[in-house]
C-alpha cells in the first residue's frame, strides 16, 4: 500500500542504529508543544550503551514536523519525520508505518504526549531480552503501574469495560497481557508481521497481539502520566472504530463469520417488527407491510455486515452492486423458505416444527454462503 512506502525524510540509511538497538516509533497528530519535551526525556533515559532512533509517523495538520525536525538538531540519535500525505488506519496505521520503517532489534511504542515515561524505555528492552520475551508491555494494571492521567470517572469506566471484553474476547492471544488497551511496549522486529496486520484506530497493540501472535510476553508496571500539552485525540466516533477492529479480529475465521452473520441477522428482528408495526398502523396490509418491513430489515443487516463483518472485502464491487445481491439473497431466501417447509413435510413427514427449524437453518447456512461467494468475492 502507498502510504507505507512513502520516502522517510530525514532518514539516512548510513545513520540507522544497528541491530540490538532500539527503534522508538512515536505517533503524533499536532503535538507541535510536546515535541522538545519527549525528546529531551528520551535522550535524558537512553544509556549510550543502547543505540537508539526516532522515528516519528506523523498525521498533523499544524507543524509538528517542523518542530521536531528543529528539535532533532540537539539530539544525540538520529530522529525521522514520516509524514504521511495519506493517514489510512489512524493511530494504528501510523505505528504500522513506523514498525516497517524501523531497522533495529527492538521497537518501542509510545505516545508523543509524554503521558508515557520515556525513562521506561531502558527496561522494556532489557526485560525483553532477560526474559528471553518477543513482546513488553508497558502495563497500568499489574501492581506497581496506575491509571493516574486517565482523567475523569467516564474514560477509566470505559477503559476498564473496553480491557474487560476485550480479554473476553481473545483469552488465549491476550494470555499474560493485563493491559491490551496500552499504548506503550516493546516488540522484536522479527516478531511483528507487519503486512499481515490491519490496523484502525487506537488498539495497536491488541492488533500485534491477535494477528502477529509474539510468542513469550513480559510486563513492566507503568503509571500512566498526565497528558503534557494539548487534548486527547480520541473521540466518541474512535469508540465505534474500536468495535469495528475487535469485530475483525474475532471473526477472521470462517466459522466465527457465520455466528457473527447469524447474530447480526437476529437482530434485524428488531427494525423488521419496528417496520410491520408502524406500516400496519399507518394502515396497510399485513402483506405489503410484511414484504416492505423485510427490506428495512435487510437494510439494517447490510450495513452492519460491511462495518462488521466484511470491512476489508468490499473494494470488489461498487456498494449499489453488493447490496441489490445481498438484497437479492435475502429475499430469495423467504421466498424459498416456503416451499422448502411444504417439500420437508410432504415428502419427508417431517412435523411442521422441526421442518421449519431446518428449513431455517439451511436458508440460513445458503444465504451465509452466498454472501460470502456472491458479493465479497471478485
Ligand atoms: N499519526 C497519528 N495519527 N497519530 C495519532 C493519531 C492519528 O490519527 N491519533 C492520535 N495520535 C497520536 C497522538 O498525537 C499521541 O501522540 C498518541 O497518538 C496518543 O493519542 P492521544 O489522543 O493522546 O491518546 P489517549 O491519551 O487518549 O490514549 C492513549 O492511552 C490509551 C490508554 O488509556 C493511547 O496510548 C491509547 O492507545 C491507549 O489505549
Ligand atoms: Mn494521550
Amino acid at each position: 500500500m502507498s502510504e507505507y512506502t512513502a520516502p522517510i525524510p530525514g532518514l539516512d540509511a548510513a545513520e540507522i542504529a544497528e541491530p540490538g538497538a532500539v527503534t522508538v516509533v512515536v505517533p503524533t497528530f499536532n503535538e507541535s508543544a510536546n515535541i522538545r519535551r519527549l525528546l529531551r526525556l528520551i535522550t535524558e533515559s537512553v544509556p549510550a550503551r543502547l543505540p537508539c532512533e526516532v522515528v516519528f509517523v506523523d498525521d498533523s495538520t499544524d507543524d509538528t514536523p517542523e518542530v521536531i525536525r528543529a528539535a532533532a538538531r540537539d539530539c544525540p540519535f538520529p530522529v525521522a519525520v514520516l509524514h504521511r500525505a495519506e493517514p489510512v488506519g489512524g493511530l494504528g496505521g501510523a505505528v504500522v508505518a513506523g514498525l516497517k520503517a524501523a531497522t533495529s532489534q527492538w521497537i518501542v511504542i509510545m505516545d508523543g504526549d509524554c503521558q508515557h515515561p520515556p525513562s521506561l524505555i531502558p527496561e522494556l528492552v532489557a526485560t525483553g531480552e532477560q526474559a528471553n520475551a518477543a513482546l513488553v508491555v508497558a502495563s497500568r494494571y499489574i501492581e506497581g503501574g496506575s491509571r493516574a492521567g486517565l482523567a475523569g470517572g467516564y474514560r477509566v469506566a470505559v477503559s476498564r469495560g473496553a480491557t474487560w471484553l476485550t480479554k473476553a474476547l481473545f483469552p488465549r492471544r491476550l494470555h499474560g497481557i493485563s493491559d491490551p488497551m496500552s499504548g506503550f511496549f516493546a516488540i522484536r522486529r522479527s516478531a511483528v508481521s507487519a503486512d499481515e496486520l490491519k490496523p484502525l484506530g487506537y488498539k495497536i497493540l491488541l492488533e500485534l497481539a491477535v494477528r502477529s501472535r509474539p510468542g513469550r510476553v513480559a510486563e513492566v508496571p507503568f503509571v500512566f502520566q498526565d497528558r503534557f500539552a494539548g487534548e486527547s485525540k480520541s473521540t466518541a466516533q474512535e469508540g465505534f472504530r474500536f468495535l469495528r477492529h475487535l469485530a475483525g479480529l474475532r471473526t477472521t475465521s470462517p466459522a466465527a463469520r457465520m455466528a457473527g452473520f447469524g447474530l447480526i441477522g437476529a437482530s434485524g428482528f428488531v427494525p423488521n417488527l419496528a417496520g410491520l408495526w408502524a406500516l400496519t398502523v399507518l394502515g396497510m396490509g399485513y402483506l405489503p407491510a410484511e414484504i416492505l418491513a423485510n427490506q428495512l430489515g435487510v437494510a439494517w443487516n447490510f450495513l452492519l455486515i460491511e462495518q462488521l463483518l466484511f470491512r476489508d472485502r468490499r473494494a470488489h464491487r461498487r456498494w449499489w452492486d453488493r447490496l441489490g445481491r445481498f438484497a437479492l439473497l435475502a429475499n430469495a431466501d423467504l421466498v424459498l423458505r416456503i416451499p422448502l417447509i411444504a417439500l420437508l413435510v410432504g415428502r419427508f413427514g417431517m412435523g411442521a416444527l422441526p421442518a421449519t427449524a431446518l428449513a431455517l437453518v439451511m436458508t440460513f447456512v445458503l444465504r451465509f454462503v452466498g454472501t460470502e461467494a456472491l458479493v465479497y468475492l471478485p
